[in-house]
């Protein structure tokens, strides 16, 4: 009997410690799986919009000012709206003859759009035309998704004798006739007949500072990036909200390469890695300024293998190698502007905000599986050189004052530079 028992609670812990090492196993496994497969979950919308704390705001049509610069804002607006934590909006600079591309680009970025237009003189109602034959000719996201702001100097004010200005857009085209853009020549243009420059600055900073999201991605007209990128993005950001938590230092970088004239901009990563391969593709900028587009590790990056969604390939600051880094990116209201000292004609003018956020020790944070591609056909020689050597020479003289004035604002740091 005393020995049955004995060897019965035996048997009993025996398989006790079975059932607690299994469960205990599970446990593990679970925890092991858990920390692989979701190592963090999606916020809901509801705790996405309250983490940015943003404010939506109505695409208000309004005449404001802008240093020496009347603004009509909003002045074509999109017909869809959005709220502030929905969406990226996309904002570029530009003058009526680059606005063919807005056709593309809205198809591929498929998200709001803020478009800010120099349209000195007569300028403004050729622009006025242009958008008219987008909106009514051509593809119907334009009207749905992009808002044109127009902008000119006080002393070049548009004139029309029996119509006011605010009034004077009509949003109707004979879409048989061709548009202004097509028709017109640059030197036919009212800035060109004045011999204005082109203050590209003032026109991103406007394109920047009107939209209705949170998120921005300040670009130009003549890139187009990865198609599906806002949901990639957001599904990202949505996991990873510290990145652009109100005290964080981030800005997302999308690698920019340019394709030869006549091939189909690639609409994935493998597209573009097999037109690396055959030099159909080129890093942007290659030999023009090779320095101010590579990314860090770029071999790497084309290399690394295709994920589904989006996630952070390197975290880089712009010193060292990529101190001359100018890249595009996504980021929000808070990150700097453009310094509307320089012009376009002089150059270096987006390097600028580069340097600024420099300054600041921000993080420039390479995205894996989203790339930019400019416009087909790759860039030659930089003609302006030629044209606007003073220019250039003005543009260099405020691109060192602006280094003193940062120094003086923060600190010298000798790790972040200003390209010349
Ligand atoms: C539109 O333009 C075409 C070509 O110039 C012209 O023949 C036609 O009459 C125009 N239509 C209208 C309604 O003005
Ligand atoms: C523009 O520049 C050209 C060449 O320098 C000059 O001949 C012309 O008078 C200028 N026009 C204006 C309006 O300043
Ligand atoms: C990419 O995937 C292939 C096959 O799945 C694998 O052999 C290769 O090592 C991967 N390359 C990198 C850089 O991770």
């Amino acid at each position: 009997m005393y020995i049955l028992k004995s060897r019965s609670t035996y048997s009993q812990a025996f398989i006790f410690s079975i059932i607690l090492l299994i469960t205990l196993l599970l446990v593990l496994d679970w925890k092991v799986h858990r920390d692989v497969h979701n190592v963090k979950s999606k916020l809901t919308e509801q705790q996405w919009r309250q983490f940015l704390h943003c404010q939506d705001t109505a695409l208000e049509k309004s005449v404001d000012t802008h240093g020496s610069y009347m603004v009509f804002k909003n002045f074509v607006r999109a017909n869809r709206n959005f709220m502030c934590h929905e969406t990226i909006t996309l904002t570029a600079p530009g003058d009526y003859r680059f606005l063919d591309n807005v056709i593309q680009l809205v198809d591929r970025w498929d998200g709001p759009m803020s478009i800010a237009i120099h349209a000195p003189g007569f300028d403004f109602l050729n622009t006025l035309k242009c958008i008219a034959y987008l909106r009514n000719c051509k593809n119907e996201k334009i009207k749905e998704l992009v808002t044109f702001h127009l902008f000119f100097e006080y002393n070049h004010m548009p004139f029309h004798q029996s119509i006011p200005l605010i009034n004077i857009y009509e949003d109707t085209y004979n879409c048989s006739q061709p548009p202004p853009y097509e028709t017109m020549r640059d030197e036919d243009m009212y800035k060109s007949k004045q011999n204005l420059t082109y203050p590209i600055n003032v026109a991103r900073n406007i394109a920047k500072l009107t939209v209705q999201t949170h998120l921005v991605f300040p670009l130009d007209v003549e890139l187009y990036p990865t198609k599906h990128f806002i949901q990639k993005f957001m599904d990202f950001i949505m996991i990873n909200p510290e990145y652009i938590g109100p005290l964080s230092k981030n800005v997302f970088v999308l690698p920019i390469f340019e394709i030869l004239e006549g091939q189909k901009v690639p609409e994935t990563k493998k597209d573009l890695r097999r037109m690396l391969e055959d030099k159909t593709a080129i890093i942007f900028h290659q030999g023009l300024c090779t320095p101010c587009h590579r990314i860090p590790r770029n071999k790497e990056w084309i290399q690394a293998n295709v994920s589904e969604g989006l996630d952070v390939f390197t975290d880089t600051k712009r010193t060292g190698s990529q101190r001359f880094w100018e890249p595009f990116f996504v980021c929000t209201q808070k990150e700097p502007l453009w310094d509307e000292r320089l012009n376009w004609e002089g150059q270096g003018n987006k390097m600028c905000q580069a340097y600024h956020l420099c300054m600041l020790d921000y993080s420039f944070l390479v995205l894996d599986n989203a790339f930019l591609i400019h416009k087909p056909g790759v860039k030659k020689k930089k003609v302006q050189i030629l044209k606007h050597q003073d220019e250039l020479r003005k543009n260099n003289r405020i691109l060192k004052m602006i280094t003193k004035e940062l120094r003086s604002v923060y600190g010298p740091n000798d790790r972040c530079i200003i390209h010349q």
